[in-house]
């Protein structure tokens, strides 16, 4: 039997890896941050501002090409609407007052999820502030919101039945690469390492295909304590790990 064609990561990357080229972050433990101090949960998520800083500067240090931070999901909705609200304002104010510096500093920004659940305002904001970086190259920073991974491949399905629909595409084309492209973040460097601070040990639907050969690395650091030393750690344990994609250690040794 001709084996299966192997994934994208699965093909160019069985490598002796250096650092990697795409993080992805959630970005937990806010509120639990915020209640150590008898603050609202809000003080948390304005505090995890200082963490998305330092860990944008640190990926632009350290040579990383894409940074995905996980910043509200489809399902953070279901909080009250004190919190939802108060989340939306500090969309609001960071982009208002970070975006001309991340563009100076050559970062490109895209939000990624169901951007048409934001209200206008705000839509329009993360519209203006992906058209005036998009000729930025030096470190894509992608900021999930409304975004679940659920979403993420049905979004993606969806959008290859329209492709056969349009007679572009027969059914027995549509292949992982496909559909890979259609995926969010699918033009960029396949997901290397996938963090969560905040201490669970889950994925809360965030990236469910694009982790599918990531590394995971969980820390029970809470997000607004989390700084660029926190990052090196994660990156330094990142590199000393096996990536085998299935194969043997032996496979992976490098020729003599
Ligand atoms: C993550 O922190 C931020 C968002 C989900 C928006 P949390 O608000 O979930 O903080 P904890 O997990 O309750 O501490
Ligand atoms: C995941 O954190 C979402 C974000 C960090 C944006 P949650 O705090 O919402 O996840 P659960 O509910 O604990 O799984
Ligand atoms: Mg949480």
């Amino acid at each position: 039997m001709m084996p299966a064609a192997p994934s994208r990561d699965a093909t160019d990357t069985v490598r002796q890896h250096g650092a990697p080229l795409h993080i992805a972050i959630v970005m937990d433990g806010n509120g639990r941050w915020a209640r150590a101090r008898h603050r609202p949960r809000s003080f948390g998520h304005s505090a995890g501002r200082k963490a998305v800083r330092a860990v944008v500067e640190a990926c632009l240090r350290e040579g990383v090409q894409a940074l995905t931070l996980f910043a509200f999901s489809s399902e953070n909705w279901l909080r009250p609407r004190d919190e939802v609200g108060a989340l939306m304002n500090l969309f609001v104010r960071a982009l208002d007052k970070e975006v001309d510096e991340l563009r100076a500093n050559g970062v490109r920004l895209r939000f990624v999820g169901e951007l048409g659940a934001f209200d206008a305002g705000l839509h329009r904001r993360m519209q203006a502030a992906m058209d005036s970086t998009a000729q930025n190259s030096r470190l894509q920073v992608n900021v999930a919101v409304n975004y679940g991974g659920r979403w993420d491949i049905t979004q993606a399905c969806r959008c290859a039945a329209q492709a056969v629909a349009r007679g572009e595409l027969r059914p027995e084309e549509i292949d992982e690469a496909r559909l890979d492209a259609w995926m969010s973040l699918g033009a960029l460097p396949p997901l290397d390492l996938l963090i969560r601070t905040g201490g669970e040990l889950r994925l809360s639907n965030f990236l469910l295909w694009q982790a599918a050969y990531a590394e995971l690395y969980f820390t029970d650091t809470l997000w607004p304590d989390f700084d660029a030393a926190c990052l090196h750690q994660a990156i330094e344990e990142y590199v000393q790990r096996e990536r085998r994609y299935g194969r043997t250690s032996e496979q992976l040794a490098p020729l003599p």
